[in-house]
Order: C-alpha cells, then structure tokens, then sequence
C-alpha cells in the first residue's frame, strides 16, 4: 500500500477506537464495539482525507467527520451479512452469528446514528449540503441492496443492469467519500461533482474486485467464505460472462441441491475457461475511465498522485 496509506491510518484507528460508544445496555454497544475492532482496510475515511489534502491540509476535527463514512460502511456490512447469510466477515464470526439476527439489525441501526453524529461535525461551509449528499447517498446504497436481492431471484440480468446495482451498492458510497473530502477541503461544487464522477469509476473497479475475489480470492486473506456469492446465486460479472456457456448454465441451475458441489464446479469451470482474466480486463477500462477523470480534477499535484495510488493497488487488491 502507499506509505501515505500507512501514515493517515494509525491516526483513523485511533480515533476510531475512541469514538464514544456508551457501555450500556451491553448487548447493543458490545457488538458495536467487536465489529469496529475487526481489521477492516478502512479505505473510505482514507479516501475523505486524501482528497481533503488536495486542498487544505488535515487538522485535529477531520478525523472523526471522516469516520462517518467508515461508521456507515460498517452499518452496511452488519446487516448485508444478515441478508447475505454470511458466517465471516473480515476473518471472524458476523454479529448475527455471533449474537442473533435481532441484535445484528440493532447494531447496525445504532451504527447508522453514530455515523450521522460524526458527519455533523464536520467542518466545511456547506453543512447542510453535505448531509443531503450523504442522504442521497444512503438511499442509493439501499435501492443497490434491494435490485442486489432481486437480481439473486432472476435468471438473468445485462451487463448494465448489474453496473446500475453495484454504482448504488458500492459505487455511491465510494463517490460520496471522494465528495465528501471536496466539501471538507471547501471545493467549489463543480469540483465536487468531477470528485463524485472519478469515486463512481473507483466504486466500479472496488466491486468488481469484491466479486472477483468471492471467486478466485484466498479466504485467508480475504477473510469471507469462497464462493458465497454462488451459494446466494448472485448475479456478479464473473456469472453473467459464465452464463452464455451452456455447461456453466447447467451448473448453475442445480440449484437448492448439492449446494457446497455446485459452488466447487462452479468455481472450476471459471477457472479454467479464463473469466478471472475478462473481470480484470473491466477493471482495468473501468480504472482507465477514472484516471482519465482525475486528471480533470484540480489540488495539489502531490496528493493526486498519492490517491491514484492508493486507487489502483485497491483495483488489484487480494483482501
Ligand atoms: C466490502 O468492503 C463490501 C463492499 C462494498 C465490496 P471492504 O472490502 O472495504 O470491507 P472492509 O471494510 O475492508 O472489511
Ligand atoms: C456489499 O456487497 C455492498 C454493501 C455492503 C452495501 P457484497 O455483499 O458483495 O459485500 P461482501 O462481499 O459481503 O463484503
Ligand atoms: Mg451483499
Ligand atoms: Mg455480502
Ligand atoms: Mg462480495
């Protein structure tokens, strides 16, 4: 990672670790505080404060409004588990596995609070805009999960069709941290919007990273299940280049049955007929839109070449 990323992180850690949750009732905050503590990459405050610095350097106040971003994700996670039925996140037992599903949707409910409470410090002249921005924001996240379920019931869905989900999925969060870091950095609005396009392309390539590594990543590293995106019958970008095959589809289709051998034979087919190769071929056009953005963005020279960085090992991550 670049040694930027190493510098801004311990700092975010510790502000994170201090953020003030109450002790009480403990089965609300306690499963609030072991999934913060989970190693999380921590990439979206990154991305607030990196494009702060590409106008105006980092005081004392950035570190918790950044954390709203962080905070958000977190709630996302907590309850995209549920939905998913997912046992691991980040290398260790989910909330709702851990505790109970009713306990899960209260954290992240209380998650989502806690990140209001650090967006409304933030220090920028256009308060009021920001939290609309990121209200905006929540919704899409919300409409990306729902068509994200929807699309598990179909058969089938367009190459467009799966881009418009995860833009809302992930996408908007990703752009709203870029944009966010443009309001703290007092950009003008125009800048703002070149921010939120460029995060866009970025949210691309971090999904479509995501959804590689569920298929041909190491669960070590990436500390989720292998292959639990075939187990909820998701329609990734891996799937949609697997379907058109005839042999892929009758793997596919054995649904409900055999469950652990279907998701084995699934990942071998793609495996051998070279779907990892077309996914990076996306991202790397996908990236290829963004920095083609970046250019058009002002700020310091020096801290843009730090955020394409950072941008493109995330793009080729394997965690
Ligand atoms: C996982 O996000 C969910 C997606 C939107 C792809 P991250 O890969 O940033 O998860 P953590 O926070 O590092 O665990
Ligand atoms: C995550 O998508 C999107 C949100 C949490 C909003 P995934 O369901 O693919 O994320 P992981 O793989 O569980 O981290
Ligand atoms: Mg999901
Ligand atoms: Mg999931
Ligand atoms: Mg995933």
């Amino acid at each position: 990672m670049h040694p930027h990323f190493h510098t801004l992180l311990p700092k975010l850690e510790k502000a994170l670790a201090q953020f003030p949750i109450p002790d009480q009732p403990a089965n609300l905050y306690d499963p609030i505080r072991y999934f913060l503590q989970l190693p999380g990459k921590r990439i979206r405050p990154i991305f607030v404060l990196m494009t702060q610095e590409l106008f105006r350097s980092i005081e004392e106040g950035d570190w918790v409004p950044s954390l709203a971003t962080e905070l958000f994700h977190n709630f996302s996670l907590v309850h995209d588990d549920i939905m998913d039925k997912a046992d691991l996140r980040r290398g260790f037992q989910t909330v709702h596995k851990k505790w109970n599903e009713p306990t899960a949707l209260l954290a992240g409910d209380s998650l989502l609070i806690f990140a209001y409470q650090a967006l409304v410090q933030s220090n920028t002249m256009n308060l009021v805009a920001l939290i609309q921005r990121f209200n905006e924001m929540s919704l899409a996240v919300c409409e990306g999960q729902q068509l994200d379920m929807d699309f598990s019931e179909m058969e089938l869905v367009s190459v467009d069709q799966y881009l418009e989900m995860i833009d809302r999925k992930t996408g908007a969060l990703i752009a709203f941290s870029f944009e966010m870091g443009g309001f703290l950095g007092n950009a003008s609005a125009e800048e703002r919007l070149a921010l939120h396009q460029f995060g866009h392309a970025m949210g691309r390539c971090f999904q479509l990273r995501d959804d590689y590594l569920d298929l041909f990543g190491n669960e070590r590293l990436t500390g989720k299940k292998r292959g639990g995106d075939i187990g909820n019958s998701k329609l990734t970008y891996p799937v949609l280049l697997s379907l058109p095959h005839a042999d892929f589809h009758a793997i596919w289709d054995r649904k409900s049955t055999e469950a652990e051998s279907r998701i084995q034979d699934a990942l071998s087919w793609m495996e051998s007929n070279g779907i990892s190769h077309e996914v990076e071929k996306l991202i790397a056009s996908e990236m290829a839109i963004g920095m083609q953005l970046l250019q058009h963005i002002s700020g310091q020279a020096e801290a843009k070449s730090k955020i394409e960085e950072v941008c493109k090992m995330l793009a080729y991550r394997d965690k």
